[in-house]
């Protein structure tokens, strides 16, 4: 018998900077992401000190500006996706489409059109949409011009923003989450709060500030949303890296909860407690901060009791592990969050350490710390997949992959928790994020383009294709 509800809900996960391409298209302003040069080394690059956001095609290729031209083929991506059996699917609007600059009065009209027509065609299908408000794309001019985040201005305008996007689809789309990743900032707060080192992110005060003015905007997006409905389900997104201790060494135990609070629980508590965590003061400590230091108003705190989030969606791929003894201090590579390596574990070719396991101790953690319904978002392996000789895509490691990480979303629920769906990432192949790279695969879906920009763009099922199908069909009784 399936564990999952009856109603649970399968689906895939997108970006709209990584998949839709048309960078500059019917009144698209730039965004953070199109000045992002493809290839491992981008964050490298933007944190040179002379990083400029400008776009510099002598010098960089930049994937994102083409992506997989979901833009113009999205009918036939969604068309596979409802073949597939999707209950729900995840993307994200592009900020820039709707607000080009970002400090305008009047959206674009153009940009919502097209995402009026997203919404259309997933409901032709019955697919429930599930919108990202924010997914590492604010406009470029945000930043350029007011300094991303760290400016209290930002909210006003992504209150704008989201105003309009939720006022035009909340008869449409019941599931919003407000930011992507919204703690990824500790570790690289280019893509969701615009900062890198030339424009302040070596000073942590800025990466708190911005936060604490998302936090309140993010309040102010789930208020709106539930005076438009309360029966509206808006929900935080936050980047879950399990974190383990390398040993009983208490000092490591103490360090790696001090991981967890900061990495994984920092940002979810003020989103969905509605206050600080009593550990702050010790986190912005650590980085010479105080909070009187930062601009934060009673009004602002009041917004932010207000304004809690009806769910936690969050994205797992892996987990990682606390030395600060040094005794293995071998250090995981490759991925986002650092950490050591666990000899327990197997690698991607990009270094993410694979761990179901650790996937249910996530949904415990998570549905202990809140009682609130979990959404997992994300989750997925990003790989090299080959068409072999018959044409086929054989991603046996996917299927492996995500096979055991259904088997622990069930033991969980088995545990008690309460979760609500599964969208893995990248259902059909896009633009990585971390490095720019066509060639690191999620999808069920293949498109035929390399990191060069080579290839037809079109699309053919993988092996998981029709084995996901399977898993929909069967509500996650067959793996
Ligand atoms: C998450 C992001 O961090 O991981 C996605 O929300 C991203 O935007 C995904 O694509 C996978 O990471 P990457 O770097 O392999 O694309």
């Amino acid at each position: 018998m399936s564990k999952f509800k009856k109603n649970f809900l399968w689906g895939g996960a997108t970006a709209a900077n990584q998949l839709e391409g048309a960078y500059n298209k019917d009144g698209k302003g730039l965004s953070i992401a199109d000045v992002l040069p493809g290839g491992p080394k981008r964050f490298e690059i933007v944190n040179q000190p002379d990083f400029k956001f400008e776009i510099d095609e002598g010098t960089y290729k930049y994937p994102n500006h083409l992506a997989i031209n979901h833009y113009e083929r999205f009918k036939e991506d969604i068309e596979m996706f409802a073949e597939m059996g999707f209950k729900v699917y995840r993307f994200s609007v592009a900020w820039s489409r709707i607000f080009p600059q970002g400090d305008e009065n009047t959206p674009n009209e153009k940009g919502l059109k097209f995402y009026d027509q997203v919404i259309d065609e997933c409901l032709k299908y019955g697919i429930e949409p599930v919108i990202t408000i924010s997914h590492y794309e604010m406009p470029l001019n945000l930043v350029t011009k007011y300094g991303g985040w760290k400016n209290k201005k930002l909210i006003e305008f992504y209150e704008r923003y989201s105003n309009v996007v939720l006022n035009r689809w909340y008869k449409k789309v019941k599931y919003w989450m407000t930011f992507n990743e919204i703690n990824s900032a500790q570790h690289f707060p280019i893509m969701s709060q615009g900062l890198v080192n030339s424009n302040g992110a070596l000073d942590k005060k800025n990466v708190f500030q911005a936060w604490h003015n998302q936090f309140v905007a993010s309040a102010r997006a789930v208020k709106i949303g539930h005076e438009l409905d309360k029966n509206l389900q808006i929900g935080a997104m936050i980047l879950y890296g399990t974190s383990y201790s390398i040993d009983a060494n208490p000092k490591n135990q103490m360090a790696n909860l001090e991981n967890n609070q900061e990495f994984n629980n920092f940002c979810g508590d003020v989103q969905s407690r509605g206050q600080y965590p009593a550990y702050t003061k010790r986190y912005m400590k650590k980085y010479g901060v105080k909070l009187s230091d930062l601009d934060i108003t009673k009004e602002d705190l009041k917004q932010i009791k207000e304004g809690t989030v009806d769910y936690i969606g969050f994205s797992y791929y892996m987990s990682t592990v606390t030395d600060i003894t040094g005794t293995e201090n071998k250090k995981a590579t490759g991925n986002f969050i650092g950490g050591s390596v666990n000899p327990f574990l197997k690698s991607s070719e990009w270094g993410w350490q694979i761990d179901p396991m650790g996937l249910r101790i996530a949904l415990n953690e998570l549905y202990d710390r809140y009682q609130k319904p979990l959404f997992i978002v994300e989750n997925g392996l990003g790989a090299k997949d080959e068409i072999n000789e018959k044409g086929e895509i054989d991603d046996y490691y996917r299927i492996d992959y995500l096979k055991q990480h259904i088997q622990a979303m069930s033991d969980a629920v088995d545990d008690g928790v309460d979760l609500m769906g599964y969208t893995p990432w990248g259902c059909i192949d896009l633009v990585s994020a971390s490095t720019g790279q066509m060639s690191k695969r999620y999808g069920f879906i293949y498109v035929d383009l390399d990191d060069d920009g080579n290839g037809t763009m079109n699309r053919y099922k993988k092996k998981s294709f029709n084995w996901y199908k399977n898993v929909i069909k069967t509500n996650g009784e067959t793996l």
